[in-house]
């Protein structure tokens, strides 16, 4: 074995590692293009679900909330909510959502508020199975606090 580091060897060590990283990268790549739609439940995809997203977006509920991290940090992680309030139960889940959009703003001195969007009995039906589609992402436990 020769003891000198030689030019052949430096190249070799760099296309070798190209390809090698490359071929972890393409890995990598193809291993989330695959996992993620059985993460999303995307069967579970209803009409109710889509629309309570576009509503979700054209009233800029992220201005202040965060989805699953992503958002602003005004108001709390809403990916979650429907475990931390419905504690797993659509019923009740839906009926705490419509009688809090309907209570907004609570206008207690010195808290935080939310404003009142009016939305339509079908509106908060949809937005509240967007928001329990959502908490059922397979997130890797994410986010780790129940109270976002
Ligand atoms: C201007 C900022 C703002 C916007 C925009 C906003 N919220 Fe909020 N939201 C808040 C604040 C602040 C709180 C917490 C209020 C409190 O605890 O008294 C809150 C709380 C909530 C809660 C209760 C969370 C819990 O843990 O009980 C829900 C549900 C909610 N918002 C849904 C929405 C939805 C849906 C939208 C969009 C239609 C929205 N919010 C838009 C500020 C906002």
């Amino acid at each position: 074995m020769s003891d000198r580091f030689t030019k052949g060897m430096a190249r070799n060590i760099y296309y070798g590692g190209s390809v090698f990283f490359f071929l972890l990268f393409v890995g990598l790549t193809v291993d989330t293009v695959t996992a993620i739609p059985e993460r999303e439940n995307r069967d579970q995809l209803t009409e109710s679900v889509a629309n309570g997203k576009a509503i979700w977006e054209n009233n800029n509920c992220v201005g202040c909330h965060s989805l699953l991290g992503e958002g602003a940090y005004f108001a709390p992680e809403l990916g979650n909510v429907f475990p931390r309030r419905g504690m797993g139960n659509e019923e009740i889940f839906k009926a705490y959502f419509t009688s809090w959009m309907n209570a907004m703003p609570t206008n207690v001195p010195g808290r935080r508020q939310m404003p009142q969007f009016h939305l339509t009995e079908e509106e908060l039906e949809n937005l509240a199975d967007f928001l329990i589609w959502t908490s059922r992402i397979d997130t890797n436990d994410w986010p780790p606090n129940i109270e976002g």
